[in-house]
């Protein structure tokens, strides 16, 4: 089998529109149903609502209290879109640093759980945070684990990676399956 991978010259915001028209083309050609977007301030899933419609999407958030107090970081411009076609909108512990990251910001080292997120780090951070936001949807109940979803992250803003996998709950991590990569960033 043979398959198109698109790479980016530079990570970041603006390949969104490039990853979310790659993405619309291989929902099609794999009949997939679900996407999960990694999308702090809504926008990115806007994007994507907007131009894959009938996709049923999922739109992850940073957990409250990210950049400290309790705040979220979702803009209600967006959450209004969303919420207004539909659109499921998650917001909790992210899985793949979870109370890690309070032990090891405490305590410094790292733990098991961060070791696998700086691997998936060495594909693109948009890969780890596929990943991650796959596992997080999946255990909210939002998404199958039985059947392909496309998962789509970025670099800190916008997104620029996204992958074809089949999810798995925390707790069978390991029977999660990267499936295609549709496009990541190069560098
Ligand atoms: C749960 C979660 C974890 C994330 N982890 C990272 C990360 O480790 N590295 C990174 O560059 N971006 C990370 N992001 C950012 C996303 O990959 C993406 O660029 C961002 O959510 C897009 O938000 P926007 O739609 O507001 O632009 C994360 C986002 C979420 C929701």
């Amino acid at each position: 089998m043979e398959k198109k991978i698109t790479y980016f010259e530079n990570p970041g915001i603006e390949n969104t529109e490039k990853v979310i028209e790659l993405v619309k083309e291989r929902k099609e050609e794999l009949s997939i149903e679900n996407i999960v977007v990694a999308s702090v301030s809504g926008r990115s899933s806007v994007k994507v609502l907007e131009n894959i419609p009938d996709a049923k999407i999922v739109s992850i958030t940073h957990h409250s209290g990210f950049r400290g107090g309790d705040d979220l970081e979702l803009e209600q411009e967006y959450v209004k879109k969303l919420e207004n076609a539909g659109v499921a909108i998650y917001v909790g512990s992210h899985s793949l640093s979870g109370v890690g990251r309070g032990i090891s910001n405490k305590f410094g080292g790292i733990t098991p759980v961060e070791i696998i997120a700086g691997t998936l780090r060495l594909f693109s951070q948009g890969v780890k945070v596929c990943v991650e936001i796959s596992i997080m949807a999946a255990d909210a109940g939002l998404i199958p684990t039985d059947k392909e979803i496309i998962a789509i992250g970025g670099t800190a803003k916008g997104v620029d990676t996204a992958v074809v996998l089949k999810p798995a709950h925390m707790g069978n991590f390991f029977d999660l399956r990267i499936n295609e990569i549709i496009a990541m960033p190069r560098p």
